[in-house]
């Protein structure tokens, strides 16, 4: 892991680019320094100028008699090179460079940023930016940044691709009195990136919470096996943009970053415990219920209302977030119904009604508190004349402190009379909102992260021993023929060197072949025009299904090649493949494709021709997926319930297809060189599993 004690926690910086005029970027950086508390030795560098905000001002960052930690950089781009290289020959390891100009101004920029990276290669330094606001540690405490504030102290580490939203983050969260423990502007990611920061947040006793805003990632498998380590310890929250198309092409241009798809970027986050936020204001309720709550142990949910629409939909957003409503102890309902109005609801969501007070909600909310069967609690409010919210808010934070295992989150509904009741909630601890589906929401977070961290603890990769040997034999034949693209017999041979039942297909070059060859076999065969070029077999007659004698192949095999011939003219054929009929099974689909950032992405699901038009598929990457992975994986899809045997049909072998999926895995993972893959049909049956399609692409 990358040490980045010193970038957070440094005992001396250099502000190079410091100035005394108020408004420019130089002064701002040297005054936050200074106003957020920094104990440490502070040394502006400015070579006309003697002393800044009265600090000793040094020439060059040479000439300063101590060691320096960290150096910031705020001078424009065409200095930047030889400042760093000053900087390397003082001895500085660790660098934020603020200034703009680098790659995300084009060619020219991207040159300078190349220089600058081999200068920091150069002494072994390591540097935050380009192009960056700088960074902030509230517990050094330090802000080495132009932003126009200083964050609270806090739990929370934040992570941003975007300076410009750290800027308005900031200023926003000191009206929310929400804190942080590290605040960093990612800039151009030159050397250090979004994942030597999670990986550093997620060892960091101050910070209980990573959250961040990301446009792309530097290296999508890094990404993986730190987030996968670093989501055990600790929740990370992410929102990642440029999911449309014109979004991924703005993401590009920001950072000049291979984006990679947003399937890849869904499936990383899922299967490493990544939660995705879809808006900010998503990604910072999240924030603030893991900064706030404690981990809830299970997914049900008390909910206490004192009016019951509040409570149906609240009701309706814990089953549309596949949480669920609490079933109380017959103690627990003997005991609100024995002291709450007759007209009270006893049950799961407890309606305290309309003329209920504080302490009717006192009552209630002790009660469900109690009980076993409740992990969360939801507490609804709407004002009445009966009621003080401020007296409610009190009774709730007391009854969370008596009970602070338990995720304790209210939304009070309205608008002046409750303003003050929530912001006290808020202050204390208890996140609150103005309506019930965003408290939910931020229960359900904390619960999907309980059941990652739960069920991904000791998941293994999923290993298979293949031949790789002899499918880089077949790789190589291939490719001396001049060919990218594996017949369907070559396929089916891959897939059997890595344990993978293929339905036995040959390629003959005669009709007399191809009848010697369904004669071993045995019949009855098929017959399937074998060409890298004939994506739709079926379309041009390329195809006979169901022969039975040696005449009929025979007589298929010349057909076929005048089917296609009259269909395509000249094109290039192989041969024609003789496949042995199989049984019919359920038709499913494993593909893959390899995704520029995160390597190979597999897909499962319902196969054969409907495929484009269901989309019942799943995805996950190849990179560290776990055998329960990939049940989960298979469980996503409605395919899954044909299999699990639907309507009296017999069950299909699910334990074959989580092996096939595995070695799939393996297969690709083993052989980068494989750009794409698909088998479809699958098919699987009672026992066992048969690839009868075979479509393998490989890199030239
Ligand atoms: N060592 C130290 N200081 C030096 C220097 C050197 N070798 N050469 C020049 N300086 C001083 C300048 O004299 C000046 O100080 P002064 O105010 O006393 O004159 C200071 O460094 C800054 O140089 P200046 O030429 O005034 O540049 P600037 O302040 O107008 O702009 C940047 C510098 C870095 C702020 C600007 O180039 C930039 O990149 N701005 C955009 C930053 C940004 O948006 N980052 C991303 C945010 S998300």
């Amino acid at each position: 892991m990358v040490q980045l004690e010193k970038l957070f926690n440094p005992a001396s910086v250099a502000v190079i680019g410091a100035s005394r005029t108020p408004g420019k970027i130089g002064y701002a950086i040297v005054n936050n320094i200074i106003s957020s508390g920094y104990r440490g030795k502070l040394y502006p560098i400015n070579p006309r100028e003697e002393e800044i905000l009265g600090k000793k001002c040094y020439k060059r960052v040479g000439d300063v008699p101590e060691k320096i930690d960290l150096a910031v950089i705020s001078v424009p781009a065409a200095l930047v090179i030889g400042v760093a290289e000053e900087c390397g020959q003082a001895g500085i390891k660790n660098l934020v460079v603020i200034t703009a100009g680098f790659k995300e101004v084009g060619k020219e920029g991207a040159a300078l940023e190349e220089e600058l990276i081999a200068i920091t290669k150069k002494y072994g330094m390591r540097m935050l930016g380009p192009n960056c606001l700088g960074l902030m540690d509230t517990h050094t405490p330090i802000n080495a940044s132009f932003a126009a504030n200083s964050p609270l102290r806090g739990e929370i580490a934040f992570l941003s691709q975007s300076g410009a939203l750290c800027a308005s983050i900031l200023d926003w969260s000191l009206e929310k009195g929400l804190g942080f423990s590290k605040f960093v502007s990612l800039g151009n990611k030159a050397d250090l990136n979004e994942v030597d920061f999670i990986a550093d947040a997620a060892e960091d006793p101050y910070s209980k919470v990573i959250v961040g805003y990301i446009e792309s990632v530097v290296d999508g498998q890094r990404f993986v096996e730190v987030a996968r380590e670093a989501s055990l310890k600790k929740p990370i929250i992410l929102i990642k943009s440029g999911t449309s198309k014109a979004g991924a092409q703005a993401a590009s241009s920001h950072t000049g970053a291979l984006a990679g798809s947003d399937q890849a970027y869904e499936t990383a986050f899922k299967q490493t415990g990544v939660l995705r936020a879809r808006s900010m204001e998503e990604l910072f309720n999240l924030a603030i219920a893991f900064a706030t709550q404690p981990i809830p142990r299970g997914d049900r949910v008390a909910i206490v209302t004192n009016s019951g629409g509040p409570g149906i939909i609240a009701t309706d957003n814990v089953e549309h977030h596949e949480l669920k409503i609490a079933r109380f102890t017959k103690e627990t309902v003997e005991k609100l119904r024995k002291n709450l109005p007759p007209e009270a609801n006893v049950y799961d969501p407890v309606d305290v009604i309309g003329d209920a007070d504080d302490r009717r909600y006192a009552f209630a909310l002790n009660t469900v508190l109690a009980d076993p069967g409740v992990d969360n609690l939801l507490v609804l409010l709407t004002p009445t004349a009966t009621l003080d919210p401020l007296k409610v808010a009190d009774v709730i934070i007391d009854v969370r402190n008596k009970f602070p295992e338990k995720p304790v989150v209210a939304a009070f509904m309205g608008g002046t009379k409750v303003v003050e009741a929530s912001e006290k909630l808020s202050r204390n601890k208890i996140p609150c909102f103005p309506f019930p589906e965003p408290a939910i929401a931020s229960l359900a977070g904390l619960v999907r992260y309980n059941r990652h961290r739960t069920t991904a603890k000791d998941e293994k990769e999923y290993t298979f021993k293949g031949s790789p040997d002899q499918v880089k034999e077949v790789f190589q034949r291939v490719r001396g023929n001049g060919r990218v693209v594996l017949l369907g017999s070559e396929g089916a041979e891959v897939l059997t060197h890595y344990g993978v039942p293929a339905a036995p297909i040959k390629l003959a070059k005669t009709p007399e072949e191809a009848a010697q060859l369904a004669g071993a076999m045995g019949y009855p065969v098929v017959l399937k025009v074998a060409s890298p070029k004939i994506l739709h077999k079926t379309d041009v007659g390329g195809v006979r299904l169901n022969l039975g004698t040696a005449q009929e192949v025979e007589k298929a095999f010349v057909d076929i090649l005048d089917n296609v011939h009259h269909y395509l003219g000249n094109v290039e054929i192989c041969g024609v493949e003789v496949q042995k009929m199989v049984p019919r099974g359920r038709e499913l689909i494993i593909g893959m494709k390899r995704d520029v950032q995160f390597g190979p992405l597999l897909m499962f699901g319902l196969g054969g021709i409907y495929v484009n038009l269901l989309k019942d598929v799943s995805f996950r990457l190849a990179q560290g997926l776990s055998q329960a992975e990939i049940e989960r994986m298979l469980r996503e899809t409605k395919a899954f319930t044909l299999l699990k045997g639907f309507r009296g049909d017999e069950p299909a072998d699910i334990p074959a297809i989580v092996e096939t999926v595995g070695r799939v895995a393996q297969l690709v993972r083993d052989f980068p060189e494989i750009t794409e893959l698909d088998i479809n049909p699958l098919l699987a049956y009672k026992e066992g599993v048969s690839a009868l399609d075979v479509k393998i692409t490989i890199a030239s």
